[in-house]
């Protein structure tokens, strides 16, 4: 069983804890070698976006990992830490929150956090880099942002600590590593995923993953995390990459 062993390295700012913990794989860092910043200036997201992190506004977080499991399920570990963060906030504040396919946890269908995930080459082996930035507090954000985003302490009404997040949120994801690395463990992070997430099944949605847009009904994930989504046409297609985005149903009530 791999345990983790978390030590943690602390920075005022960097460009992106992903891109800093990544440099230290590379040059050996053993597992568990966590990297915090108070900002980012060169924040990373998914989909070549970018990740903007104000000062003291959110956790940006990163992990180096050596996973022993084969690469065709490294996708479950983005969706293991989603679950992590999930569990770390239940925890820390009596925070319910949602999941969305693949890693994105919302509240009040907003977001709150995001999560990265990175393979990246080192001299003992092909190593993954787990970015997570959550969203402590909104009023450093941009207009455009707090738009689509929250924060913890827009959802509580507290003002949050980002130290009991952060001692829940490694617990929570050692616990869900260890996990994901026994024996049918990709099949319990695959079902509390599940039962977690409003997206797991049943969720009209739309899947845009470049020019190709998908729309249909969430039927499920496939065993390496791949979200199921059945067309009008009855078809099941794999979505492996994309956004999802809810399809709401516009209400037409006659006058
Ligand atoms: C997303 O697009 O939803 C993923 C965002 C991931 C942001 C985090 S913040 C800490 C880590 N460092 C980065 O540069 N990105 C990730």
């Amino acid at each position: 069983m791999s345990q983790l062993v978390p030590q943690i390295l602390r920075f005022d700012s960097l460009p992106s804890t992903n891109l800093e913990a990544a440099r230290r794989a590379i040059a050996g860092a053993a597992e568990g070698l966590c990297v915090v910043a108070s900002e980012q200036t060169a924040g990373r997201g998914r989909l070549e976006r970018q990740w903007i992190s104000p000062k003291d506004a959110g956790l940006y977080f990163s992990v180096v990992l050596r996973p022993r499991i084969h690469q065709s399920s490294w996708p479950l570990i983005a969706l293991a830490a989603a679950l992590a963060v999930h569990d770390a906030l239940l925890e820390a504040y009596s925070l319910k929150t949602d999941v969305k396919w693949p890693n994105d946890i919302l509240s009040n269908n907003r977001k709150l956090c995001g999560i990265l995930a990175e393979t990246v080459e080192t001299t003992i082996g092909r190593a993954l880099v787990l970015g997570i930035g959550i969203n402590l507090t909104s009023s450093a954000f941009p207009a455009e942002v707090q738009e689509i985003a929250t924060s913890v302490q827009v959802e509580t009404g507290k003002v949050p600590d980002l130290e009991i997040i952060l001692r829940n949120l490694i617990i929570e994801l050692e616990r869900r590593y260890v996990m994901l690395q026994s024996a049918e463990g990709g099949e319990e992070v695959l079902r509390d995923w599940s039962i977690r997430s409003s997206y797991a099944s049943g969720k009209r949605v739309r899947v845009a993953n470049g020019q190709e847009v998908l729309e249909g009904t969430t039927r499920g994930l496939e065993s390496d995390g791949a979200l199921r989504v059945e067309t009008e046409e009855g078809l099941i297609r794999i979505v492996r990459a994309g956004d999802v985005t809810e399809l709401r149903t516009i209400d037409v009530s006659p006058d």
